[in-house]
């Protein structure tokens, strides 16, 4: 893989609501080339964006996700929780933010976010919406597939063997190749609370990327790139960019 230094977390969620479209092309104004987003299932099986098993945070609407249905979630608003320039952003369907990223130019890295016992299904429909979606032979990179769920990244690595893993973690366990191993990854990607020197030494060696999240303090993404970080996820894609141009 050839990642770009900043990735644009959950499009770019100090700037616009999260996981959502608006943010996704905020992320790119601002000038990603690439973002992350955070998927989950409805109650009737269709990947949406959301990080949250519970819609309170992100939306107007209460309860749990893995119990509404995508027409329920689409009465929702997204948006105005943020701020009131976005009433009326909706919860978007992965399909509609990958075609999105298609028109726009911007590659992904789709989290799976599984709801607990849907694991697999997850994986396995968000990949199917990918295949449906994503062209073959696009001028970009192939979407990364990452989650801190192991069987959903195994479930991924059945449904689409030729599409990049990330291995998420938080701490990194002495383990992590193991890990790693079995799941095929190619890249490793860790909090920024808990990377150290020694890690990215080890990932850089076997020529591993390693990607750091979150990071919104510019200082900290330039100490991080000089040690060998290949990628920073990101709230504020702004603040990246000028420390990127300024380095
Ligand atoms: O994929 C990087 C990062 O998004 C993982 O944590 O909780 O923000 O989805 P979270
Ligand atoms: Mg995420």
């Amino acid at each position: 893989m050839n990642l770009p230094p900043i990735i644009g977390h959950r499009g770019t969620a100090g700037l616009a609501p999260e996981n959502t479209l608006a943010g996704i092309q905020r992320a790119h104004q601002e000038g990603a080339s690439f973002v992350e987003f955070d998927v989950k299932l409805t109650a009737d099986a269709v990947p949406i964006l959301m990080h949250d098993d519970s819609l309170g945070r992100t939306t107007n609407g209460r309860g749990k996700v893995a119990l509404k249905s995508f027409d329920e979630i689409q009465e929702l608003d997204a948006g105005a929780w943020f701020a009131p320039e976005f009433a009326g952003e909706r919860v978007p369907s992965l399909r509609a933010t990958l075609e999105l990223c298609i028109e726009l130019g911007v590659g992904v890295n789709v989290e799976l976010k599984p709801c607990p016992g849907r694991e697999e299904e997850t994986a396995r429909l968000a990949l199917r919406t990918l295949a449906e979606t994503w062209p073959a032979h696009l001028d970009l990179q192939p979407p990364l597939i990452s989650s801190f769920d192991r069987k959903a990244l195994a479930s991924a690595g059945a449904a689409a063997p030729d599409l990049p893993r990330g291995c998420l973690f938080t701490r990194v366990p002495g383990s992590w190749r193991a890990t790693f191993a079995a799941l095929a990854c190619s890249t490793l990607n860790v909090s920024n609370r808990w990377i150290r020197q020694k890690h990215v030494e080890a990932a850089s060696a076997d020529d591993i990327p390693v990607l750091v999240y979150t990071v919104n303090d510019p200082d900290r993404a330039v100490d991080l790139w000089d040690m060998g970080v290949t990628a920073i996820f990101t709230d504020r894609v702004d603040l990246m960019v000028d420390a990127l141009k300024s380095r």
